[in-house]
């Protein structure tokens, strides 16, 4: 039989050396080199020019079109993110920062789905935290099996064994195989195992969940191949100070990658949050000055949030700006663009901005709000009542057209908006019941903000 090949490729760069370095010959990077397998013992090569097609090509008009089949799943929230149910034979990438919440998440998925047979593999915790979470999140499903392992190949065992339609594997960053001699989290360990559970979920037809853990910079650790290879990518987002957390999609292969689904973390696990809007402008007080309500829009869901801004005196020599939620060049953009258009001596002064409930939004559609917000605490006078905000703001001082106003619009008078002011240039249906009020340019919002 032949040997097993392996070879060190660098993780920067991907430059290959039969031998370890510690330094990579090619971008200079220390202490990148890992080993990988390039060829296992048991495969042999094939012999050049008889290979047999095992299937033929066929045109595009002789496809079936396919409809996938779906699990529906108990939590609406990551139901309608998944594309409106779980595809069997799926793997999913689940990442997320520690701590967020994502072996909760899907415990819960684990217990909610009581129609499934369901695996629950952890390498992360031992039975005892596992079993506190399980009464703290107060769910059963007699049918939900757990098992404490990071071995892949005695995992492959368990779901040859308990055959289900579900596994959870907690995390891939500490699952190891036997034929790769680095350390679990390496990228070729990763990379290994990762096309294990393919393969099974694959030739099973079971959907798999893996949990993946997220560097400091943001992304999941490990080999971006590990994005690419997945079906769909999930990321569980929030602030840990905050109860709300966000799932989102960057990739999905069944569905559209524009839909949100936001979760409560209570003491008693996570609480799918139906009505957002609703919880998020509960606090707003009206008759204070700096606070605005803008109609802002989460991939294709349209949400009130509330913004607060302060602008005061710099105390010190140099203003401070400082964002929660927003990205810090927009507000410095925005803040030029009231200086240079309308006027306002904005330079010397600290501006704090701060969307409420720890939610990071980017949607441009806020400018409208945030600049209200900050002319009101620069005024020292409140917006109108019951008035909400859709808007971008461009360079020029002109207010440009959003993305889905209507929906926008239908939102703010369902939550018992009077008012809405909105870029001149989208076309507005008439929804009875709320006044909207188009503006064209920053200047003819001051107007309409102060009469
Ligand atoms: P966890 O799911 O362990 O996060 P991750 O797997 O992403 O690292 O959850 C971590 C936090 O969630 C933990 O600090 C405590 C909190 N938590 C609650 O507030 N309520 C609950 O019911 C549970 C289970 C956890
Ligand atoms: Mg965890």
């Amino acid at each position: 039989m032949a040997k097993t090949k392996t070879a060190y490729f660098c993780r920067n760069c991907g430059h290959q050396s039969p031998q370890w370095s510690g330094k990579c010959p090619s971008c200079s990077e220390w202490n990148t080199f890992e080993e990988e397998v390039i060829q296992r013992g048991n495969d042999t090569k094939p012999t050049a020019g008889m290979v047999r097609i095992n299937q033929p090509a066929r045109t595009v008009k002789e496809l079936e079109s396919q409809n996938y089949p779906r699990y529906s799943i108990v939590d609406q929230e990551l139901h309608r993110v998944l594309g409106n149910g779980l595809v069997p034979g799926s793997l999913v990438l689940f990442g997320g920062e520690p701590g967020i919440g994502k072996s909760t998440l899907l415990l819960q998925l684990a217990l909610q789905q009581n129609k499934m047979t369901v695996l629950y593999v952890s390498g992360e915790e031992s039975e005892e935290q596992i079993k506190m979470r399980v009464d703290r999140v107060g769910l059963q499903n007699d049918q939900c099996w757990l098992v404490m392992e990071t071995d892949i190949e005695q995992i492959e065992a368990h779901i040859v064994q308990v055959k289900p339609q579900l596994v959870i594997i907690d995390s891939i960053q500490t699952l190891q195989s036997k034929l790769i001699e680095s350390a679990p989290g390496s990228v070729s360990q990763i990379r290994e195992n990762a096309t294990r559970l393919l393969k099974v979920a694959k030739e099973n037809n079971i959907a798999i969940f893996m949990i993946g853990h997220i560097t400091k910079e943001g992304s999941i650790a490990g080999p971006k191949l590990l994005e690419h290879m997945v079906d769909t990518v999930l990321l569980f987002e929030g602030d840990k100070q905050h109860v709300y957390r966000l799932l989102r999609t960057t990739k999905n292969r069944f569905g559209s990658t524009n839909e949100l689904g936001i979760y409560e973390m209570q003491g008693s696990g996570l609480r799918e949050v139906s009505n957002p809007s609703e919880l998020l402008i509960q606090q707003h007080q009206n008759g204070l000055s700096g606070s605005a309500i803008s109609a802002a829009l989460e991939g294709m869901r349209p949400m009130l949030i509330e913004i607060q801004a302060l602008a005061s005196t710099a105390v010190y020599g140099t203003p401070q700006r400082s964002t929660t939620g927003f990205d810090l060049r927009r507000l410095n953009m925005l803040l030029a663009v009231l200086e240079k258009r309308c006027g306002f001596r904005l330079g010397m002064k600290d501006v704090f901005l701060n969307i409420a409930g720890g939610i990071r939004m980017e949607d441009p559609g806020m400018d409208l709000a945030v600049i209200s917000a900050i002319i009101s605490s620069n005024e020292d006078i409140a917006l109108p009542e019951l008035t909400c905000f859709a808007g971008e703001v461009g360079l020029n001082g002109e207010i440009r057209p959003v993305a889905r106003i209507d929906q926008r619009i239908g939102e703010a008078k369902k939550l018992g908006f009077k008012k809405i002011v909105i870029p001149k240039h989208n076309k507005e249906s008439e929804q009875k019941g709320i006044e909207v009020i188009p503006v064209g340019r920053v200047d003819e919002l001051i107007s309409v903000l102060f009469g």
